[in-house]
């Protein structure tokens, strides 16, 4: 499959993967090289058999695995790891990085967003803050990929998402946290979040 590593589309804060599914040699073609960050602590004496991405349930085999951690403030980048491949780390360092000309006035992701084959995939990860470079344009075309949020997104609030073009209804792959005094984690930012499990490799 096509695994397209865009960066960061939206400024320094909102990164976007876009993952074509629509091709069934997947998994015979990559060769993942990154352990995850919680691949570490385990007893070499055991064979430990451990789930694509590390997720805890196994998934069945018409569906991809995937993890999605968001960004811990403004101080540790988010994690993505799809069908065992880790797409996005710090350890990789991929993010908070990349075209950044297109993204200025956001046309280049909305370009993007539109022109996004139907059953592609698209996979998003807040880091320090996703909302600022948003218009209604763009929040328009994340909420026809399923999202919830996107109208709501606000100043540092967190957010993760899988959604998908194409699909009819909302995607049940989404976390959202607010940016509030009252309850967050960190001087300034919400908790991290994360999300884990198997998202159908047909959308519909
Ligand atoms: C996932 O990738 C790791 C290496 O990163 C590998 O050791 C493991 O066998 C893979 N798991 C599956 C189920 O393919």
């Amino acid at each position: 499959a096509h695994l397209h590593v865009l960066g960061n589309l939206v400024g320094l804060f909102l990164q976007i993967i876009a993952l074509s599914v629509c091709f069934s040699g997947f998994l015979s073609e990559t060769a993942p090289s990154l352990r995850g960050p919680l691949g570490q602590h385990v007893l070499s004496s055991l064979r430990v058999i451990r789930n694509k991405c590390n997720i805890k349930k196994a998934c069945p085999s018409n569906t991809f695995a995937f993890k999605i951690v968001s960004g811990a403030a403004n101080v540790i980048g988010p994690f993505m790891c799809f069908d065992n491949v880790t797409v996005m780390s710090n350890i990789k360092n991929n993010i908070g990085r990349g075209l950044n000309i297109a993204l200025v006035n956001g046309e280049f992701f909305k370009r993007l967003l539109v022109f996004l084959h139907k059953g592609t995939l698209v996979l998003m990860a807040a880091y320090d803050d996703p909302a600022t470079k948003l218009n209604d344009e763009a929040r328009n075309l994340i909420a026809e990929l399923g999202s919830s949020y996107a109208s709501k997104l606000g100043f540092r609030d967190n957010w993760i998402f899988i959604g998908g073009k194409g699909i009819k209804d909302k995607s049940p792959f989404e976390q959202y946290l607010k940016n509030d005094k009252q309850t967050n984690k960190y001087d300034g930012w919400p908790e991290v979040l994360e999300m884990e499990g198997c998202v159908p490799k047909k959308l519909d």
